[in-house]
């Protein structure tokens, strides 16, 4: 099995990563930017930043080179930042949050499709976090421009982050659409593996944040009895959950494309309404191809 991975070096993505190397007879292509990344046997790491939609494209094409004719199984998109501002910029200067999360994915996603094998399957890493019926900070719009060039105007802070998350889950609806179109079988899940504490999502995890997590644990678990979508997960069980989606160990009902980890366990609601408009979601696909210089 062939399977490519952003976000695999840290957090729940390198949580997911040890169950794919457990595998036999699977090659794994992880993007990492930096050097010296300590994998697990069988994983291949090609150099990639996300802030760089070049550096997409140079990792896209390493990943052809080095595949041959082999085709992707699973392609999994799940590396992800939150920026504390909305100042900073990618290396095409778009805003950083948007520019990694959402942007980077989608040209991904975009240059390695065709070489999906039929019946392959993306899974993007999204969150809870892009429906404001359950995580009041969700989008209720969806203002592409004011992600991309932020103003006074534009969302803050984890309001920006979960527009950058909707975004992710409109372009699994997407990817589900094309590949439909093409007949080629592609399976296409959106995933939230919840509000997961010992990452490195609110950057590198100090001593202090290592001491102070056991003591609030047990308040957000608290909160959770009344909403359970701020139970606190750990990386073991949210990669787990994503592993378990990948690799076909869980599937999801019917004509469903969100799974959701909600107190340790896979649940498939429906997505919020803004992700159900596919005017919306066809918006972003047109707006998004035009950022990133690839015909509509
Ligand atoms: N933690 C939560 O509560 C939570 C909840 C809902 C959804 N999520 C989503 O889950 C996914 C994984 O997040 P996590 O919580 O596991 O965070 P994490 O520990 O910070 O992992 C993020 C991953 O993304 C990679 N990454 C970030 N910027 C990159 C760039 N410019 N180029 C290449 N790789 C880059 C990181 O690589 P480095 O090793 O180089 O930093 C790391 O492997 C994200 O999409 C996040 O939005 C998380």
């Amino acid at each position: 099995m062939t399977i490519v991975m952003t976000g695999a070096t840290s957090g729940i993505g390198a949580e997911a990563l040890k169950h794919f190397a457990a595998l036999a007879n699977t090659k794994i292509y992880i993007g990492a930017r930096g050097k010296g990344r300590d994998v697990p046997k069988g994983t291949a790491v090609i150099p990639l930043d996300l802030s760089s939609l070049e550096s997409v494209r140079n990792f896209a094409e390493e990943v052809k080179q080095q595949l041959g004719n082999t085709k992707i199984e699973i392609l999994i998109l799940n590396a992800g930042i939150q920026a504390t501002d909305n100042i900073q910029k990618s290396n095409e200067g778009f805003e950083l949050t948007f520019a990694t999360n959402h942007l980077a994915h989608y040209l991904l996603a975009r240059l390695l499709f065709p070489n999906l094998a039929k019946g392959g399957k993306i899974v993007i890493t999204t969150s809870d976090a892009h429906d404001p019926e359950v995580i009041f900070f969700g989008p209720k719009t969806l203002d592409i421009k004011a992600l991309a060039y932020p103003d006074e105007n534009s969302p803050k802070g984890m309001r920006f982050y979960a527009a950058t998350k909707l975004c992710n889950l409109l372009t699994a609806r997407s990817l589900l659409a094309i590949g439909s179109k093409h007949n080629n079988g592609v399976r296409v899940i959106a995933y939230n593996p919840g509000l997961t504490g010992d990452t490195s999502l609110m950057g590198k995890q100090s001593a202090f944040t290592k001491i102070l997590l056991p003591v609030i644990r047990p308040l957000f678990y608290f909160i959770s009895m009344f909403k359970p979508a701020f139970f606190m997960g750990t990386a073991k069980r949210s990669g787990e959950a994503l592993a378990e989606l990948a690799l076909g160990k869980v599937t999801l009902p019917g004509d469903k494309i969100y799974a959701s980890l909600v107190k340790g366990k896979l649940t498939f609601p429906n997505i919020s309404h803004l992700a159900q408009d596919d005017s919306i979601r066809d918006l972003l696909w047109i707006e998004s191809a035009k950022m990133v210089a690839l015909p509509e």
